[in-house]
């Protein structure tokens, strides 16, 4: 293909560990974020064989340093970007450590069937065998390829490609650290080949309620933890400090403690949503007849921190727990 025929690919550059050096070859845990976006294209002069790539620094931070403010931004960009005849994809680089919660805001948020990709590393750009380099490139070969449109956000890493509803971070230095227990990836990139074996279902992109637009501040939700001997304090807690909305990591299929149901009552009391998500890794929370005598909600596949991500959506629309459970089942 001439390269004037090549999909035009915008890569926003925010940081993460593909945008990282570390002091020598071999270490790949302890490093700095270090390089703008130019320098992490630089490794790969590639991808230009795969699509006209240009490229924004948005931001350049650690993924721990994401808020809402830069997922609000982020969303009206990629929205402005995709808008535009002379943009046919989006590429985002960006820290493993809670790629899956921007992933799925975005996939919530954004306006076009067009593809975004939002791909990171494990290891730091200096490292051997730096991951980087050939998921940005397999990201830059998925964006191009026409079969990604309107399959919402994509997540790609290690040769992978996962829906941004259902990828998670499983593994803390891994390369194969993004896995999906339950649902199954939805492609591969392998050499130069992007194929696709399934399609996602669950609302996404043009699909759902949620228009950012005019959103200046998201309501404030907060997560807490279920263990032997938790008290309901925690929720309280968040409850105090303003949270509209409180996702709880609960044991099992989401049960609930007598202190967690104690703090599952103060929430109603105070008019705060209370979610039931759960900290094993893996699985749905399913209904259960709590949630009609405590107007909680179940979260459904979503793990906690998706689960904030939907919450805090759905709380610019409504906060009447049993509506709140329509989206759950939903999204
Ligand atoms: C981060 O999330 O910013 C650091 C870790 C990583 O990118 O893998």
């Amino acid at each position: 293909m001439p390269a004037s025929a090549l999909p035009r690919v915008v890569i926003l550059g925010t940081g993460g560990t593909i945008a990282a050096a570390a002091t020598a070859t071999t270490n790949t845990t302890d490093y700095e974020l270090t390089h703008g976006i130019e320098a992490v294209l630089a490794a790969v002069p590639e991808m230009q064989a795969y699509a006209r790539v240009s490229a924004e620094q948005f931001v350049n931070m650690a993924s721990q340093e994401v808020d809402n403010a830069t997922l609000l931004r982020l969303a009206l960009r990629i929205n402005v970007l995709l808008a535009s005849d002379d943009v046919d994809a989006v590429v985002v680089t960006h820290g493993t450590d809670t790629m899956e919660e921007t992933a799925y805001f975005l996939n919530l948020v954004v306006k076009s069937i067009k593809p975004v990709v939002v791909v990171g590393a494990m290891r730091p750009s200096t490292a051997l065998s730096a991951d980087g380099p050939l998921n940005l490139i397999n990201a830059v070969k998925v964006a191009a390829a026409p079969d990604a449109a309107a399959k919402g956000v994509l997540i790609v890493l290690n040769d992978r490609i996962g829906a941004a509803r259902h990828m998670a971070k499983t593994h803390t230095t891994a390369t194969d650290a993004f896995l999906v227990s339950e649902f199954g990836t939805i492609g591969t990139v392998l050499g130069t080949e992007v194929n696709f074996h399934a399609q996602p279902l669950r609302a996404h992109t043009i699909h759902t309620d949620f228009d950012v637009t005019q959103v200046a501040t998201l309501p404030k939700v907060d997560i807490t933890y279920g263990y032997q001997n938790a008290d309901s304090y925690m929720v309280d807690a968040a409850i105090t400090a303003g949270a509209k909305g409180i996702v709880y990591a609960a044991t099992g299929n989401g049960t609930l403690s007598e202190a967690a149901k104690r703090g599952a009552a103060s929430a109603r009391e105070h008019g705060v949503v209370f979610v039931r998500s759960t900290r094993v890794g893996g699985g749905s929370v399913t209904h259960h007849r709590v949630d009609a005598e405590l107007d909680t909600v179940a979260a459904n596949s979503l793990n906690p921190q998706k689960a904030r991500i939907l919450l805090s959506l759905v709380l610019t629309l409504t906060s009447d727990p049993r509506r709140v459970q329509t989206y759950f089942d939903h999204y």
